[in-house]
């Protein structure tokens, strides 16, 4: 007996992978985050499988369900929204599957941010612009930020910033950011991304409370940097990665008269 920790993806239900899909296929139990996972996803649950949506659900008594199955020798299939890396509460549940010797596996999803650039049409690494990525939040009533982690100390990187669970304070992380980005910075809000209700919202940071005033959801991301210029506008801001020049010699393409590996390959 496993329990499968299944990243299920932003909303639609094809951006499952076909692993998730072969595992929800093969549990006789499916426990799923409810206020997240797109009711398509759990078709691919057996005939007569027991599905359980956790969402009112304490620890304790998924922990119990778990506890069930294993007892009868049937494998979980745990389902939560996006990848598990970020916000999924699965340390917790991990750590007591490990204080209870049952076993376990994860199978990683799309997460959020992905969904997002992609509905943007947005490389968040344009070379010239910004070559990081920073995934954070704001503080919340579940889980409080550590005092090293502030918005001021990942803007002060001027990076690409994904900031999530936060759209209910869009007002305090525009003034927080406003010194670091400055108020012409380009910021997109993407509501349910992937979803059939996808919503974006673009426009520049010091117009960010009114962006986020205009959507209904609180499933939303806020992404700050040069890189969300709207498609188009930034054509002439960056550059070209060096991978792909013509004259850039590497392993894979070995160029010139002395090529550093001249026997290619791996
Ligand atoms: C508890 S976190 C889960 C993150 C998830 N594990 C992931 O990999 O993206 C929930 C937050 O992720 C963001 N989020 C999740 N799904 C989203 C979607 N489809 N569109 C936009 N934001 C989303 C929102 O900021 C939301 O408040």
């Amino acid at each position: 007996m496993t329990v499968h920790f299944i990243g299920a993806g932003p909303g639609a239900p094809d951006l499952l992978t076909l692993r998730a899909r072969d595992l929800i296929a093969a549990s006789p139990v499916c426990l799923y985050a409810g206020s997240l996972i797109p009711p398509e996803v759990l078709t691919h649950c057996p005939q007569g499988a027991r599905i359980v949506n956790t969402a009112p659900l304490s620890l304790d008594q998924i922990m119990a369900e778990i506890a069930e199955a294993h007892a009868s020798g049937q494998d979980v299939a745990r389902l939560h929204s996006g990848d598990l890396s970020v916000w999924s509460a699965m340390g917790e549940q991990l750590r007591r599957l490990r204080a209870l010797a049952i076993p376990y596996d994860i199978t990683p999803g799309v997460p959020a941010f992905a969904a997002a650039a992609a509905a943007l049409g947005a490389e968040l690494t344009l070379p010239g612009q910004a070559q990081s990525l920073v995934l954070t939040r704001t503080s919340g009533r579940a889980s409080a930020m550590p005092a090293t982690e502030t918005l001021e100390a990942f803007a002060a990187s001027r990076a690409t910033l994904a900031v999530h669970l936060s759209i209910h304070v869009a007002e305090q992380v525009r003034d927080r950011l406003l010194p670091f980005y400055g108020p012409d910075c380009p910021v997109a809000v993407v509501w349910r991304a992937s979803w059939p209700d996808q919503q974006i919202e673009r426009g520049r940071l010091d117009e960010l409370a009114e962006l986020a005033a205009r959507g209904a959801s609180r499933t939303a991301l806020i992404l700050i940097g040069g890189t969300l210029a709207p498609p188009g506008e930034l054509d002439q801001g960056f550059g070209e990665s060096r991978l792909y020049a013509g004259d850039y010699d590497r392993r894979f393409r070995p160029v010139g008269p002395a090529p550093r590996f001249p026997e290619g390959g791996q």
